[in-house]
Protein backbone atom coordinates (compact mmCIF):
# COMPACT_ATOMS: atom_id res chain seq x y z
CA UNK A 1 0.00 0.00 0.00
CA UNK A 2 1.51 3.12 -0.99
CA UNK A 3 -0.71 5.86 0.77
CA UNK A 4 -4.64 5.77 2.82
CA UNK A 5 -6.11 8.50 1.03
CA UNK A 6 -10.05 6.82 0.97
CA UNK A 7 -12.01 3.95 1.29
CA UNK A 8 -14.40 4.04 -1.05
CA UNK A 9 -11.55 3.25 -3.41
CA UNK A 10 -9.82 0.58 -1.07
CA UNK A 11 -10.61 -2.80 -2.31
CA UNK A 12 -12.07 -5.32 -0.26
CA UNK A 13 -8.81 -7.79 0.13
CA UNK A 14 -6.45 -4.50 0.93
CA UNK A 15 -9.06 -3.83 4.17
CA UNK A 16 -9.15 -7.05 5.00
CA UNK A 17 -5.54 -7.05 5.19
CA UNK A 18 -5.93 -3.89 7.16
CA UNK A 19 -7.67 -5.74 10.28
CA UNK A 20 -5.61 -8.81 9.87
CA UNK A 21 -2.24 -7.37 10.34
CA UNK A 22 -4.15 -4.84 12.86
CA UNK A 23 -5.55 -8.14 15.09
CA UNK A 24 -1.54 -9.30 14.98
CA UNK A 25 -0.84 -5.55 16.16
CA UNK A 26 -3.14 -6.10 18.79
CA UNK A 27 -1.88 -9.17 20.40
CA UNK A 28 1.64 -7.49 20.73
CA UNK A 29 -0.27 -4.67 22.79
CA UNK A 30 -0.93 -6.69 25.89
CA UNK A 31 2.64 -8.02 26.18
CA UNK A 32 4.78 -6.56 29.20
CA UNK A 33 6.67 -4.60 26.29
CA UNK A 34 4.47 -3.48 23.85
CA UNK A 35 6.93 -1.83 21.77
CA UNK A 36 8.13 -3.53 18.26
CA UNK A 37 11.10 -2.55 16.50
CA UNK A 38 9.56 -2.93 13.18
CA UNK A 39 9.86 1.02 11.70
CA UNK A 40 13.21 1.59 13.63
CA UNK A 41 14.99 4.47 11.53
CA UNK A 42 11.48 5.64 10.00
CA UNK A 43 10.25 8.95 10.82
CA UNK A 44 6.34 9.83 10.93
CA UNK A 45 4.96 12.83 10.79
CA UNK A 46 1.92 14.06 12.31
CA UNK A 47 0.56 17.40 10.13
CA UNK A 48 -2.45 18.53 11.96
CA UNK A 49 -4.21 21.40 10.51
CA UNK A 50 -7.67 20.42 12.69
CA UNK A 51 -8.17 19.80 16.27
CA UNK A 52 -7.78 16.66 17.23
CA UNK A 53 -7.31 14.95 20.31
CA UNK A 54 -7.95 10.74 19.88
CA UNK A 55 -6.80 10.63 16.44
CA UNK A 56 -3.38 12.51 16.52
CA UNK A 57 -2.25 10.58 20.04
CA UNK A 58 -3.38 7.54 18.38
CA UNK A 59 -1.44 7.82 15.51
CA UNK A 60 1.21 9.06 17.85
CA UNK A 61 1.06 5.76 20.13
CA UNK A 62 0.99 3.79 16.59
CA UNK A 63 4.32 4.97 15.88
CA UNK A 64 6.04 4.96 18.58
CA UNK A 65 4.72 1.52 19.44
CA UNK A 66 6.47 0.31 15.91
CA UNK A 67 9.90 2.70 17.31
CA UNK A 68 9.24 5.23 14.26
CA UNK A 69 10.72 8.72 14.84
CA UNK A 70 7.27 10.89 14.95
CA UNK A 71 7.40 14.81 14.78
CA UNK A 72 4.47 16.76 15.79
CA UNK A 73 3.22 19.15 13.91
CA UNK A 74 0.05 21.47 14.45
CA UNK A 75 -0.53 24.01 11.96
CA UNK A 76 -3.65 25.75 13.43
CA UNK A 77 -3.99 29.09 12.47
CA UNK A 78 -1.34 29.66 9.93
CA UNK A 79 -1.94 33.08 8.09
CA UNK A 80 -0.81 31.06 5.07
CA UNK A 81 -3.67 30.89 2.29
CA UNK A 82 -4.04 27.18 2.68
CA UNK A 83 -2.92 25.89 -0.62
CA UNK A 84 0.53 27.88 -0.35
CA UNK A 85 1.27 26.79 3.46
CA UNK A 86 0.00 22.92 2.23
CA UNK A 87 2.69 23.13 -0.47
CA UNK A 88 5.73 25.00 1.82
CA UNK A 89 4.79 22.80 4.41
CA UNK A 90 5.12 19.95 2.54
CA UNK A 91 8.34 20.83 0.48
CA UNK A 92 9.46 21.34 4.68
CA UNK A 93 9.18 17.76 5.52
CA UNK A 94 10.30 16.12 2.26
CA UNK A 95 13.71 17.96 3.46
CA UNK A 96 13.29 16.39 6.61
CA UNK A 97 12.78 13.39 5.41
CA UNK A 98 9.63 12.22 6.35
CA UNK A 99 8.94 8.54 5.17
CA UNK A 100 5.09 8.74 6.12
CA UNK A 101 2.65 11.68 6.84
CA UNK A 102 -0.65 11.86 8.16
CA UNK A 103 -2.80 14.61 7.64
CA UNK A 104 -5.64 16.53 8.64
CA UNK A 105 -6.87 19.19 7.04
CA UNK A 106 -10.35 21.22 6.80
CA UNK A 107 -10.46 21.11 2.71
CA UNK A 108 -11.34 17.99 1.62
CA UNK A 109 -9.35 16.37 -1.11
CA UNK A 110 -6.12 18.09 0.51
CA UNK A 111 -4.36 14.07 1.43
CA UNK A 112 -5.10 13.27 -2.10
CA UNK A 113 -3.45 16.65 -3.41
CA UNK A 114 -0.17 15.74 -0.86
CA UNK A 115 0.02 12.42 -2.17
CA UNK A 116 -0.11 13.32 -5.93
CA UNK A 117 1.42 16.98 -5.80
CA UNK A 118 5.24 15.55 -6.13
CA UNK A 119 6.11 17.46 -3.05
CA UNK A 120 6.75 14.87 -0.92
CA UNK A 121 7.87 11.40 -1.85
CA UNK A 122 6.05 10.17 1.72
CA UNK A 123 3.44 7.64 2.10
CA UNK A 124 0.47 9.52 2.94
CA UNK A 125 -2.78 8.87 5.64
CA UNK A 126 -5.50 10.51 5.49
CA UNK A 127 -6.66 11.30 8.96
CA UNK A 128 -9.60 13.18 8.16
CA UNK A 129 -9.92 15.41 5.45
CA UNK A 130 -12.73 18.38 5.39
CA UNK A 131 -16.30 16.48 5.22
CA UNK A 132 -14.55 13.65 2.90
CA UNK A 133 -13.71 10.98 4.35
CA UNK A 134 -11.22 9.44 7.51
CA UNK A 135 -10.44 5.90 6.19
CA UNK A 136 -8.25 4.76 9.55
CA UNK A 137 -11.69 5.85 11.56
CA UNK A 138 -13.87 3.40 9.32
CA UNK A 139 -11.39 0.41 9.46
CA UNK A 140 -11.41 0.50 13.49
CA UNK A 141 -14.73 0.60 13.26
CA UNK A 142 -15.19 -2.27 11.15
CA UNK A 143 -12.38 -3.48 13.86
CA UNK A 144 -14.55 -3.21 16.56
CA UNK A 145 -17.47 -4.64 15.33
CA UNK A 146 -15.99 -7.37 13.61
CA UNK A 147 -13.87 -8.30 17.49
CA UNK A 148 -17.46 -7.72 19.21
CA UNK A 149 -19.33 -10.25 16.95
CA UNK A 150 -16.59 -12.62 15.85
CA UNK A 151 -13.76 -12.74 18.88
CA UNK A 152 -10.63 -14.25 18.50
CA UNK A 153 -12.24 -15.81 15.30
CA UNK A 154 -11.98 -12.94 13.49
CA UNK A 155 -9.22 -13.05 11.14
CA UNK A 156 -9.97 -13.24 7.58
CA UNK A 157 -13.77 -12.43 7.81
CA UNK A 158 -15.81 -9.75 6.69
CA UNK A 159 -19.20 -7.95 8.14
CA UNK A 160 -21.77 -9.88 5.71
CA UNK A 161 -25.02 -10.38 7.83
CA UNK A 162 -24.45 -7.83 9.75
CA UNK A 163 -26.51 -4.49 10.08
CA UNK A 164 -24.96 -1.52 10.85
CA UNK A 165 -27.10 2.01 12.04
CA UNK A 166 -25.10 5.13 11.37
CA UNK A 167 -27.27 8.09 12.87
CA UNK A 168 -27.22 11.76 13.29
CA UNK A 169 -25.04 14.69 11.58
CA UNK A 170 -24.29 12.91 8.14
CA UNK A 171 -23.82 15.68 6.15
CA UNK A 172 -20.87 17.11 7.73
CA UNK A 173 -19.60 13.63 8.75
CA UNK A 174 -16.20 12.26 7.21
CA UNK A 175 -16.63 9.33 9.48
CA UNK A 176 -20.05 8.45 8.07
CA UNK A 177 -18.73 8.51 4.79
CA UNK A 178 -16.13 6.15 5.11
CA UNK A 179 -18.04 3.94 6.90
CA UNK A 180 -20.59 4.04 4.29
CA UNK A 181 -17.93 2.48 1.92
CA UNK A 182 -15.57 0.14 4.01
CA UNK A 183 -18.65 -1.22 5.43
CA UNK A 184 -20.50 -2.07 2.24
CA UNK A 185 -17.46 -3.10 0.79
CA UNK A 186 -17.07 -6.00 3.86
CA UNK A 187 -20.93 -7.09 3.65
CA UNK A 188 -22.59 -5.39 6.00
CA UNK A 189 -26.20 -4.07 5.19
CA UNK A 190 -25.83 -0.03 6.16
CA UNK A 191 -28.59 2.21 7.26
CA UNK A 192 -28.15 6.19 7.69
CA UNK A 193 -30.90 7.71 9.69
CA UNK A 194 -30.97 11.55 10.20
CA UNK A 195 -33.19 14.60 9.64
CA UNK A 196 -33.85 15.40 6.45
CA UNK A 197 -31.51 18.61 6.51
CA UNK A 198 -28.78 16.41 7.36
CA UNK A 199 -29.11 14.16 4.54
CA UNK A 200 -26.29 15.21 2.16
CA UNK A 201 -27.82 15.67 -1.52
CA UNK A 202 -25.57 13.29 -3.72
CA UNK A 203 -26.45 10.30 -1.22
CA UNK A 204 -28.81 8.02 -4.32
CA UNK A 205 -25.08 7.04 -5.24
CA UNK A 206 -24.68 5.53 -1.74
CA UNK A 207 -24.84 1.46 -1.10
CA UNK A 208 -27.45 2.63 1.81
CA UNK A 209 -30.76 2.31 2.93
CA UNK A 210 -32.23 5.66 4.63
CA UNK A 211 -34.67 6.51 7.16
CA UNK A 212 -35.93 9.43 8.62
CA UNK A 213 -37.08 8.27 11.56
CA UNK A 214 -34.70 6.37 14.88
CA UNK A 215 -37.05 4.62 16.36
CA UNK A 216 -38.41 3.15 12.99
CA UNK A 217 -34.49 1.79 12.18
CA UNK A 218 -34.39 0.17 15.12
CA UNK A 219 -37.33 -1.58 15.04
CA UNK A 220 -35.29 -2.85 12.06
CA UNK A 221 -32.58 -4.51 14.83
CA UNK A 222 -29.61 -3.54 13.74
CA UNK A 223 -26.61 -5.31 15.93
CA UNK A 224 -24.29 -2.07 15.43
CA UNK A 225 -25.70 1.55 15.67
CA UNK A 226 -23.26 4.34 15.30
CA UNK A 227 -24.28 7.72 16.73
CA UNK A 228 -22.32 10.51 14.92
CA UNK A 229 -21.66 13.47 16.53
CA UNK A 230 -23.44 16.79 15.66
CA UNK A 231 -21.08 19.11 14.59
CA UNK A 232 -21.45 22.69 15.32
CA UNK A 233 -18.22 24.29 14.20
CA UNK A 234 -19.24 22.75 10.64
CA UNK A 235 -22.87 24.57 10.57
CA UNK A 236 -23.61 27.79 9.17
CA UNK A 237 -27.48 27.85 9.74
CA UNK A 238 -29.77 26.17 11.41
CA UNK A 239 -30.52 22.40 10.75
CA UNK A 240 -32.66 21.33 13.33
CA UNK A 241 -35.22 23.96 15.21
CA UNK A 242 -34.05 23.34 18.81
CA UNK A 243 -30.74 20.74 20.92
CA UNK A 244 -33.64 19.73 22.96
CA UNK A 245 -35.99 18.49 19.35
CA UNK A 246 -32.70 16.63 18.15
CA UNK A 247 -32.12 14.99 21.18
CA UNK A 248 -35.69 13.76 21.53
CA UNK A 249 -36.46 12.43 17.94
CA UNK A 250 -32.64 11.60 16.72
CA UNK A 251 -30.86 10.90 20.00
CA UNK A 252 -30.02 7.47 21.46
CA UNK A 253 -31.45 7.72 25.12
CA UNK A 254 -32.48 5.15 27.78
CA UNK A 255 -35.48 4.24 26.05
CA UNK A 256 -34.53 3.45 22.71
CA UNK A 257 -30.75 1.74 24.52
CA UNK A 258 -33.96 -0.62 26.11
CA UNK A 259 -35.03 -1.86 22.37
CA UNK A 260 -32.02 -2.53 20.49
CA UNK A 261 -31.71 -5.91 19.92
CA UNK A 262 -29.51 -8.22 22.70
CA UNK A 263 -26.08 -8.34 21.57
CA UNK A 264 -26.41 -5.15 19.86
CA UNK A 265 -23.38 -3.12 20.40
CA UNK A 266 -23.41 1.28 20.36
CA UNK A 267 -20.62 2.73 18.85
CA UNK A 268 -19.19 6.70 18.46
CA UNK A 269 -16.21 7.54 17.21
CA UNK A 270 -15.81 10.94 19.80
CA UNK A 271 -15.52 13.29 20.97
CA UNK A 272 -19.40 12.61 22.05
CA UNK A 273 -22.17 15.23 22.58
CA UNK A 274 -23.31 13.89 25.95
CA UNK A 275 -27.10 14.50 26.15
CA UNK A 276 -27.15 15.73 22.69
CA UNK A 277 -27.18 12.86 19.90
CA UNK A 278 -26.40 9.89 23.08
CA UNK A 279 -26.81 9.70 26.57
CA UNK A 280 -25.26 8.92 29.43
CA UNK A 281 -26.69 5.93 29.81
CA UNK A 282 -26.39 4.69 26.23
CA UNK A 283 -22.41 5.92 26.02
CA UNK A 284 -21.72 4.23 29.76
CA UNK A 285 -23.53 1.02 29.18
CA UNK A 286 -22.08 -2.21 28.48
CA UNK A 287 -23.15 -2.23 24.97
CA UNK A 288 -21.02 0.84 24.39
CA UNK A 289 -18.17 0.47 22.66
CA UNK A 290 -16.34 3.82 22.92
CA UNK A 291 -13.68 3.29 24.62
CA UNK A 292 -12.59 -0.24 22.96
CA UNK A 293 -12.95 1.91 19.75
CA UNK A 294 -10.12 4.46 20.68
CA UNK A 295 -8.04 1.45 21.78
CA UNK A 296 -8.34 -0.34 19.00
CA UNK A 297 -7.48 2.58 16.59
CA UNK A 298 -3.56 2.29 18.03
CA UNK A 299 -3.79 -1.08 16.31
CA UNK A 300 -5.67 -0.04 13.28
CA UNK A 301 -2.94 3.11 12.87
CA UNK A 302 0.14 0.64 13.41
CA UNK A 303 -1.07 -1.90 10.84
CA UNK A 304 -1.55 1.12 8.55
CA UNK A 305 1.96 2.48 9.06
CA UNK A 306 3.31 -0.78 8.67
CA UNK A 307 2.07 -1.97 5.73
CA UNK A 308 2.24 1.86 4.50
CA UNK A 309 6.03 1.81 5.50
CA UNK A 310 7.42 -2.06 6.04
CA UNK A 311 5.42 -2.74 2.81
CA UNK A 312 4.85 -6.62 1.33
CA UNK A 313 8.48 -7.58 1.06
CA UNK A 314 8.94 -7.09 4.92
CA UNK A 315 5.57 -8.59 5.58
CA UNK A 316 6.90 -11.84 7.29
CA UNK A 317 9.54 -10.19 9.44
CA UNK A 318 7.00 -8.14 11.15
CA UNK A 319 4.53 -10.75 11.45
CA UNK A 320 7.23 -12.86 13.08
CA UNK A 321 7.38 -9.71 15.66
CA UNK A 322 3.73 -9.56 16.48
CA UNK A 323 4.37 -13.03 17.63
C1 LIG B 1 -14.21 12.46 14.13
C2 LIG B 1 -13.57 13.43 13.19
O1 LIG B 1 -12.73 14.23 13.55
O2 LIG B 1 -13.95 13.35 12.02
N1 LIG B 1 -13.54 12.31 15.33
C3 LIG B 1 -12.48 11.44 15.39
O3 LIG B 1 -11.64 11.39 14.53
N2 LIG B 1 -12.45 10.62 16.44
C4 LIG B 1 -15.63 12.70 14.34
C5 LIG B 1 -16.06 14.02 14.90
O4 LIG B 1 -15.30 14.95 15.04
O5 LIG B 1 -17.25 14.09 15.23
Amino acid sequence: MRHLLDTRTLARADALRVLDVAEDMRDTQSREIRKLPTLRGKTVVNLFFEDSTRTRISFEAAAKRLSADVINFSAKGSSVSKGESLQDTAQTLQAMGADAVVIRHGASGAPQTLATSGWISAGVVNAGDGTHEHPTQALLDAFTIRKRFFGDDSRGRDLAGLKVTIVGDVLHSRVARSNVWLLSTLGAEVTLVAPPTLVPQDVSAWPVRIVYDLDEAIDGAPDAIMMLRIQLERMNAAYFPTEREYSRRWGLDAARLQRLPEGSIVMHPGPMNRGLEISADAADSPRSTVLEQVANGVSVRMAALYLLLAGERETTHAEEDAR
